[in-house]
């Protein structure tokens, strides 16, 4: 069988965009692949974070996992900094990463830009992303489309190390999907919809209310035009609906353009709040019984412990190859 692993970082509420670019694919693929999915918060804390927040949002993302639909019996969940060895690869990943292709890295220079103090380790998160994969030699990575160019990397390090030093790493492949793998936000459709985002009204969180998600999608920006038609140059904010519609209810962009033709943005939006709410719902629900069960404590203590003895084995055999510590006799 073959292996996947993916992450999500705990740095706020998750939004439609993390649900539809990645969630979801996670609990599509969970019956066919040895899964892994992690909370990554020493990816978090590359930026700076509120102790209590942070604390807040790991448990949170872990329940909004298994709202989702993903099985504790087929994938291993389990929280990034309950397993040491993620850091200790990450370690030795950086060892053989340049500083020049970190910093070639879009998401470094989005979150640095115009910062006056800028940590190191958000320079060299890619490292650790690449370590968090490589770990459990996955072949395929689902994640949204901002992740392509770590994701190029991470093939880069994993070639780097095995040629220069032994062939211990899979080489993985990544898995984008095919409707909903950038999600725009609402606000300034030509932005990614972010968790980070500081206007509240340009993303949906998968825990809003259902009137906050009619009232953002009302507000959402679109045009003058008054026709709903898929069109990513001249109309993004009327596309990006249409995605968002077409990746709720699978109905496809072409029969939701028929279904509105003639029709306002009113009825339109009004179709994507309605498809929105019915998606999430049925999540908060299974949310709001999850979030304080002891029984999240112990899917999150069996995941750390199976992700441990694999990761380990995979440390073990780096440390050897690159020389580290000493040969046990
Ligand atoms: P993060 O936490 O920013 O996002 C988690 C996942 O959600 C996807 N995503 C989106 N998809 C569609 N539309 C959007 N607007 C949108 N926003 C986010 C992301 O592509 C991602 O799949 N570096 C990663 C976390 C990470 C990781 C890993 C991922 C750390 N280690 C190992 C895969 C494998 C990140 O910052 O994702």
């Amino acid at each position: 069988m073959q292996t996947i692993f993916s992450g999500i970082q705990p740095s706020g509420t998750l939004t439609l965009g993390n649900y539809l670019g990645a969630i979801r694919q996670f609990v599509e693929l969970q019956d066919e692949y040895q899964c892994y999915f992690c909370i990554v918060d020493e990816h978090a804390i590359t930026v700076p974070q509120d102790r209590l927040e942070l604390r807040k949002n790991i448990r949170s993302l872990a329940a909004l996992y298994l709202a989702s639909g993903l099985d504790p019996k087929k994938a291993t969940l389990f929280i990034q900094s309950e397993v040491p060895a993620h850091t200790q690869l990450g370690w030795m990943l950086q060892s053989i990463s340049y500083v020049g292709e970190l910093e070639r890295m879009t998401q470094y220079k989005d979150k640095s830009t115009g910062k006056e103090a800028v940590s190191s380790a958000l320079l060299t998160y890619p490292a650790l992303m690449a370590a968090d994969i490589l770990l459990y030699q996955a072949n395929l990575v689902p994640v949204g489309d901002d992740q392509k160019q770590h994701m190029e990397l991470t093939r880069d390090l994993a070639q780097r190390f095995n040629n220069r030093f032994n062939d211990i790493f899979t080489i993985p492949e990544i898995r984008i999907p095919e409707v909903g793998a950038r999600i725009m936000s609402l606000q300034e459709p030509t932005k990614k919809m972010s968790k980070s985002d500081e206007n509240q009204r340009g993303f949906i969180s998968m825990l809003d209310e259902p009137k906050q998600i009619e009232k953002k999608i009302k507000s959402a920006v679109t045009d003058s035009e008054g026709i709903v038609k898929y069109d990513k140059e001249n109309k993004p904010g009327v596309s990006n609906l249409l995605t968002i519609y077409s990746s709720c209810t699978g109905e496809s962009i072409e029969e939701l353009e028929k279904k509105y033709e003639g029709k306002g943005y009113g009825d339109f939006k009004q179709g994507v709040a309605d498809a929105v709410v019915n998606l999430l719902e049925p999540i908060q629900e299974r949310y709001k019984a999850l979030i304080d069960s002891p029984e999240l404590d112990t899917i999150l203590d069996e995941g750390a412990d199976r992700a441990s003895a694999i990761a380990n084995k995979t440390v073990a055999k780096a440390k050897k190859a690159m020389g580290l510590g000493r040969v046990k006799k």
